[in-house]
């Protein structure tokens, strides 16, 4: 008999990383700034005052990470290049010194038997792009990106056959260019309207198409091209057609859904997101042209799941209705972070059932922040996590059980690190990261990770 929970031959277990997240070496080796190091630099950025200029040393620590992740027994890692370590400026001049730190980094990886997986963009745009048009305000931007697209896969194209063009959208974009409130992510730029916000989503859609374009055109070998997507899941309460089908409905109406996952997937927006936003007049300006640049053919689908919400049929205008989460209902160390497993087979199912999306799904991040301690034996002890994975897992398992095409699942993340505007507070690693030493200490749900590595299964 075959174990449960056991899955597909193939599937690919990995880690995920991002570039200013673990890097560090802000300066080194001709890499420009980034809007994350001004956004850091700024009083009102990191509730910490920390930044990323050190993370976790992997500019200088990636052998050992390397050999670490060898010896879990992971075979897939996702990370980012940092778009200004290759350009500086964000164009123009090429900095040798930056290609060749991803070209170490993936020879050694490749060394080690572990499969690259590249992300081109994770949120840390030039400084010089914001300081000449405005970043993603501007149209230009996809331009440039198409162009480091073109510039990343000649070189590297040889070695990589995973890519994704950008991580997220909605977090760089409505989080970066908030309106009215001090946004909680760079470039922390305030806008005039949520119509200029939605621009800057636009811009970020066109961005990705114009990088499609050019890794495909470029890529010296056939690749693997997918958008790396955070949709919002609303989870169906329980499991009735009538509940299912207002969850369906309610996905096209959840936060960015509209406006990233059926351009990437279907060539425009969302019927919900088209009345809702006339209705407001928010609309971004868009030519016609865009929506075909927009819709690329894309191999898989990357989705980073780490919540959701629940909805139930009802009787009015919309179709459903939320349920919202009573006092106690059980989250991990982040405000946001409500333990909801079935998001992630909700959030393939949507997709699937909206998009006609034919390609292959891969959870490209699924994990927790948890108050980690290190008892006084050395060790991390965080069942709280492991439970948290094991259950999305799960999840993910039920999609293969059922015929949805899952190809791999990446926990976020390798180590701790620099957890975005709330600086070193947070630790989402299954690796214990002591700053101070960088010391790795592999935590119990990292040896509980290899062990479902090794038997291919959720332990
Ligand atoms: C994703 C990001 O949003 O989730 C990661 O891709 C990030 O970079 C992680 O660290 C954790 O949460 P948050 O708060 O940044 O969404």
């Amino acid at each position: 008999m075959t174990p449960s929970y056991s899955f597909p031959d193939g599937f690919q277990w990995g880690a995920a990383t991002a570039s200013y997240q673990i890097e560090g070496a802000i300066h080194a080796d001709g890499r420009g700034p980034s809007v994350w190091d001004t956004f850091c630099a700024h009083k009102h950025g990191v509730k910490t005052g920390e930044s990323g200029a050190v993370a976790c040393d992997f500019y200088h620590q990636w052998p050992n990470d390397i050999a670490l992740m060898k010896q879990l027994g992971i075979k897939h890692f996702r990370f980012s290049l940092a778009w200004s370590r290759i350009l500086p400026q964000g164009t123009g001049a090429v900095n040798e010194a930056g290609l060749a730190f991803y070209d170490q980094l993936i020879d050694g990886l490749l060394e080690a038997g572990i499969t690259p997986h590249v992300t081109l963009f994770h949120w840390d745009s030039p400084q010089a792009l914001e300081d000449r048009y405005g970043s993603w305000r501007s149209r230009q931007i996809a331009d440039d990106f198409a162009e480091y697209a073109k510039i990343c896969v000649q070189r590297y194209g040889d070695r990589v056959q995973h890519w994704m063009t950008i991580n997220e959208v909605p977090c760089f974009t409505m989080l970066g260019y908030g309106v009215g409130a001090q946004p909680c992510h760079a470039p922390g730029t305030i806008v005039d309207s949520m119509k200029d916000v939605w621009q800057t989503v636009h811009h970020a859609m066109l961005a990705h198409g114009k990088a499609a374009q050019a890794l495909r055109a470029y890529a010296p070998q056939p690749l693997r091209l997918s958008l790396v997507d955070n949709a919002a899941v609303p989870v169906p309460v329980s499991e009735t057609p009538e509940n299912i089908a207002a969850a369906q409905r309610a996905f096209q109406d959840a936060w960015c859904n509209g406006a990233v996952t059926y351009p990437a997937l279907t060539g425009g927006y969302s019927p919900q997101f088209i009345t809702n936003k006339s209705a407001a007049g928010e609309l971004p300006d868009i030519a016609d042209s865009d929506w075909k640049i927009i819709h690329q053919p894309l191999d898989s689908y990357g989705i980073n799941i780490y919540s959701g919400g629940y909805v139930r049929a009802a009787d009015n205008a919309q179709g459903y209705s939320d349920v919202p989460l009573p006092q106690g209902y059980p989250r991990l160390d982040m405000p946001w972070l409500n333990i909801v497993p079935e998001s992630i087979y909700w959030a393939v199912r949507h997709i699937q059932a909206e998009t006609g999306f034919t390609g292959d799904f891969f959870v490209s991040e699924n994990g927790c922040a948890a108050q980690d301690e290190i008892t006084p034996e050395g060790e991390v002890l965080d069942l709280d996590r492991l439970m948290f994975i094991r259950q999305y897992l799960r999840q993910t398992h039920r999609l293969c059980a059922e015929g949805y095409p899952m190809s791999g699942y990446f926990v976020w993340s390798l180590m701790d690190n620099f957890e975005w505007a709330w600086g070193y507070a947070k630790r989402f690693g299954i690796v214990y990261n002591i700053y101070e030493t960088q010391t790795r200490i592999p935590k119990q749900s990292a040896h509980w990770y290899a062990d479902c590595i090794r038997h291919n299964r959720v332990m």
